[in-house]
């Protein structure tokens, strides 16, 4: 299947693992899904320099393949990161939280093509104006952080491929070849799945996360932290009390609970178990060259259904 997405950057089918926070902070998650012919992505976000300099090299040893790294760019880690990431040459950056203007003209010219991460149709225009290579448009069934607007995917990445004249990687609200179908109908290039891949044993989050993600419907999520900038979790202890709580408290609380609660130390019940609306479309713990394979397979099958109807 070749799209703008899988021609820019030189990738087999149109298929992302979504940058995840610890979930994807790891090389075996990365290098499964680019040696499948998809996209994998490190999220360096919360990783310390040094461990994000050791990890690009694994990748690096572990595939011929393109692959990507998330850099959220208000990180305050955020320069350290962007200069190894520049010196490792690496082939696709996916940026995040902030403009590409000033990094842009370095990274390019040492080959990386740059995609910026937006939520809005201004973002989009934005990022265009600048000069990135491409958008990964997160709408409001994401995992993480959602649009402010809860646009859902369906609606935005139909506006934004309307808006802009660039390849776009629809990310939010998939977990299966179904879902990839119908992001692709929309007009999108490539289509990025998070959640669906924290329940593989690649993904490098405690057993107890993938478990909460296997038991979840699709109505146990909920949004919680500030009105600009929300992130979308699995119910539990935690979002319970965030909710019953006054404004004041409600910042204090997010301050003191962490993703790291929950994927690190197993915490399910008190961390903040971030999760897309897709959880609930997930059954299985599965290899992720194996679910990578069982993706394109669903994709294949969804695309003759509709030639057949
Ligand atoms: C656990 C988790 C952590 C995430 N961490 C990041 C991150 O560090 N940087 C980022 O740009 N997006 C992050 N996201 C958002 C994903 O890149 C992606 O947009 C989202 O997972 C897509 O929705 P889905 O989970 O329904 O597939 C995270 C999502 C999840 C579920």
């Amino acid at each position: 299947m070749k799209t703008r997405i899988t021609e820019l950057l030189g990738i087999e089918h149109p298929i992302f693992q979504a940058a995840m926070s610890w979930a994807s902070s790891n090389a075996p998650l990365v290098i499964a899904v680019s040696n499948a012919g998809g996209m994998g992505i490190l999220a360096a976000g919360p990783m310390r320099p040094a461990d994000f300099s050791s990890t690009l090299k694994q990748i690096q040893d572990g595939t011929k393949k393109p692959f990507g790294v998330n850099i959220p760019l208000n990180n305050p880690r955020a320069p350290e990161l962007l200069d190894i990431a520049h010196a490792a040459k690496i082939p696709v950056m996916v940026a995040s939280q902030g403009g590409p203007k000033e990094q842009l003209p370095r990274f390019r010219a040492v080959g990386t093509k740059w995609l910026h991460v937006v939520a809005s149709v201004e973002h989009a225009k934005k990022a265009q104006a600048a000069g990135v290579d491409g958008l990964v448009v997160d709408g409001a069934e994401a995992g993480g952080h959602p649009p402010a607007s809860q646009v859902t995917t369906m609606v935005l990445v139909r506006r934004i491929v309307k808006a802009v004249d660039l390849p776009v990687v629809a990310s939010g609200g998939a977990a299966d070849g179904a879902g990839i179908a119908a992001l692709l109908a929309l007009g999108a290039d490539a289509v990025q799945l998070g959640t669906r891949f924290i329940a593989t044993p690649e993904a490098s989050v405690h057993d107890s996360y993938k478990q909460a993600v296997l038991a979840a419907d699709v109505h146990d999520t909920t949004l919680v932290g500030p009105r600009h900038l929300p992130i979308r979790l699995l119910k539990n202890a935690f979002t319970e009390k965030f909710h019953a709580s006054g404004a004041a408290d409600q910042d204090a609380l997010y301050k003191a609970t962490s993703l790291k609660q929950a994927a690190l130390e197993g915490d399910v019940a008190h961390g903040k178990v971030e999760a897309g609306q897709t959880a609930g479309l997930i059954d299985d713990v599965v290899p992720a060259g194996e679910l990578f394979a069982r993706l394109v397979r669903e994709l294949d099958d969804a695309r003759r259904r509709l030639a057949s109807l």
